[in-house]
């Protein structure tokens, strides 16, 4: 389907040329002053150098040629030279019956279908996730959800760190704590057990244990490099070791993501693409890209338009060992070859902003993707506390993502156990408590995706958790409010199919069917920007209109029964909407709260 605004300038395009003026200066925008008019055309101001003549008279003279317009209701000149402009209610009911109609609300699918991988959550194996890990796994769900439903073929990739020095950590550990396990005999040539030796709350300690220890304890330090060593040339003991974290790990993340309702069609990490490196090394070196510099070797990735600094890339360190960029690099590689993406889009912490910046750059100059593989870099700002700083426990410690996930079930509970209080309704304890998940849920990922991805925010469970404002509670409240509606509407009347939209009766539900209409457009920006906040925005717009609607007329009482049908046809719609945008995000709605 066309964009509305599209097709609304296309009328205004052909009265600017029945007028005698350039068609292109017929572009139409929203209002500026939603108090005079629905939309606004400055044409006539932009023809008034070309033509020699005064706006105000081209604004007249393409007002003339409207008179009989379908689209539009009323055509104003306004001084100095703006049309001012109202669609008709038969047009704006005409569009949304289409898109009642059509699949996808009437986005259409791309021109050419891409093979997309979003690079997100980029979670640590044995490391707890903590709060860190929440944004780039929120807003990563969010654009790959986006990504699919544009029509694109979009693969989800964890891309976990598995093989760098936390594991020697843990293993070190382990050594110091068990040093009779067999993972440790270098002489044993048998099966190792299939069972872990340590459960995942075990492991979930031992990592900060030895973490700590290292950096107080030169010689432990060491140790725990030469575990990492070992492990990586491939003995047998530390990779079955490995083994069994990677296990224990990746079991106890999936509970996590799960419980975020974040998930990954690939769990491939770090590890998975190290044997690949030498290759990629040796490609970059015979193709002349890569060269030693203080013993190290590098990539050069400055470029003359630089206003900034880039380092070089590097690529192994003096000592011969793979780094981070390696890693990412050669992933980049196995991905090229495995999947063919047209596209990669990486989510993470916005500090990593130039580090991606030097691995595209190499990865293009290289060779490693084609020319027109399009590289994106979606950097996000800190989750803060009301103090303004990174988000902390009471304490002061790094918060665990399980414990805020706590936190605001137990603060949406309450709320949720309040109102149905004050509207004077049972709720029963376990109803309440699943409720609280579905809604807590919202309000973390609503939260978070209403800001802009590059933006800092503050984590404020008050506000966030509120059923108020622009929150996932207030949005949730709105679908059940409508399904509350819907439901009513059914045991009074039964009739729920052949829901026909139809003009609308005041402005209030034109301003509603007016916000609906824009959404092939919100859909079609927010996949081109990446951006789950153009979601958020539009549903915020749609739920207040909405409940404007809605505390000015009174639906289930309407004796007009066409008319009442009418309503519920648009209450059906805005509910599809709403439920599809919120499926965007990565949450739901409950059947009450
Ligand atoms: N594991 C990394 C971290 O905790 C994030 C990985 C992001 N993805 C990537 N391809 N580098 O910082």
């Amino acid at each position: 389907m066309q964009k509305i605004l599209d097709l609304i300038s296309e009328e205004m395009r052909k009265a600017f040329e029945a007028a005698g003026y350039d068609g292109d200066l017929g572009k139409v925008t929203l209002s500026n002053r939603p108090d005079l008019c629905e939309y606004q055309c400055n044409g006539a101001m932009a023809g008034a150098k070309k033509y020699h003549k005064a706006p105000l008279a081209i604004a007249q003279e393409v007002a003339g040629q409207l008179a009989e317009s379908g689209v539009f209701a009323e055509v104003s000149a306004a001084a100095p030279g703006f049309l001012n402009l109202k669609v008709k209610a038969s047009f704006v009911r005409d569009y949304l019956r289409q898109m009642q109609e059509s699949d996808k609300f009437g986005l259409e699918p791309p021109e050419k279908r891409k093979k997309i991988i979003v690079d997100y959550g980029g979670a640590n194996v044995a490391k707890p996730l903590h709060v860190g890990h929440l944004r780039p796994a929120i807003i990563g769900e969010s654009v790959k959800r986006i990504c699919r439903f544009a029509g694109h073929d979009v693969i989800g990739d964890i891309h976990m760190g598995d093989w760098g020095l936390q594991m020697g950590l843990v293993i070190t550990e382990l050594r110091r704590r068990q040093p009779d396990l067999v993972y440790f005999d270098e002489n044993y040539a048998g099966e190792y057990p299939a069972e872990a030796p340590f459960t995942i709350a075990e492991l979930e300690e031992i990592y900060p244990t030895a973490s700590a220890k290292s950096k107080e304890d030169a010689a432990y330090k060491a140790e725990a490099m030469e575990a990492t060593h070992k492990l990586q040339s491939g003995e047998r003991g530390h990779r079955a070791l490995w083994n069994h974290i990677m296990r224990v790990s990746v079991e106890d993340l999936k509970k996590n993501y799960d419980s975020l309702d974040v998930s990954f069609d690939l769990w491939k990490g770090e590890s998975d693409v190290q044997e690949l490196i030498p290759e990629m090394v040796d490609m970059l070196k015979k193709g002349g890209y890569a060269y030693e510099s203080d013993g190290a070797l590098v990539v050069d990735v400055k470029e003359e338009t630089d206003t900034k600094e880039v380092p070089p890339c590097m690529i192994l360190k003096s000592d011969g060992a793979a780094l981070y960029n390696t890693t990412d690099l050669a992933t980049i590689m196995d991905r090229m070859a495995k999947y063919h993406p047209d596209k990669m889009i990486y989510v993470t912490d916005k500090r990593q902003d130039l580090y991606f910046e030097q691995i595209f750059r190499c990865a293009k100059k290289t060779g490693l993707v084609n020319e027109d593989t399009e590289l994106v870099h979606i950097g996000n700002g800190t989750m803060n506390g009301r103090d303004g700083k990174p988000f902390k426990t009471r304490e002061g410690g790094v918060m665990r993502l399980e414990h805020l996930i706590r936190e605001i079930d137990e603060e949406m509970l309450r709320k949720i156990r309040e109102n149905a209080g004050t509207k004077g309704y049972e709720i029963d304890a376990a109803e309440a408590e699943e409720t609280a998940k579905v809604v807590g849920l919202a309000a973390v990922k609503y939260g978070d995706l209403s800001n802009q991805a590059a933006k800092d925010y503050i984590f404020d469970v008050d506000r966030f958790t509120s059923f108020e404002g622009d929150t996932g509670p207030y949005i949730l409240y709105t679908i059940v409010r409508i399904k509350s509606i819907l439901s009513k509407y059914a045991e009074q009347d039964g009739d729920l199919t052949e829901l026909v939209i139809k003009e609308a009766a005041n402005d209030s539900e034109k301003s509603l069917m007016l916000e609906l209409a824009k959404f092939n457009a919100m859909a079609e920006t927010a996949y081109e920007e990446a951006a789950p906040h153009r979601v958020c925005a539009y549903i915020y717009d749609i739920a207040n209109a909405f409940n404007h609607f809605y505390h000015e007329t009174k639906i289930l009482t309407e004796e007009d029964a066409e008319r009442k049908k009418g309503w519920i046809a648009l209450l059906k719609l805005t509910k599809d909407i709403l439920e599809v945008c919120i499926d965007l995000l990565g949450f739901s709605a409950p059947e009450r709260m």
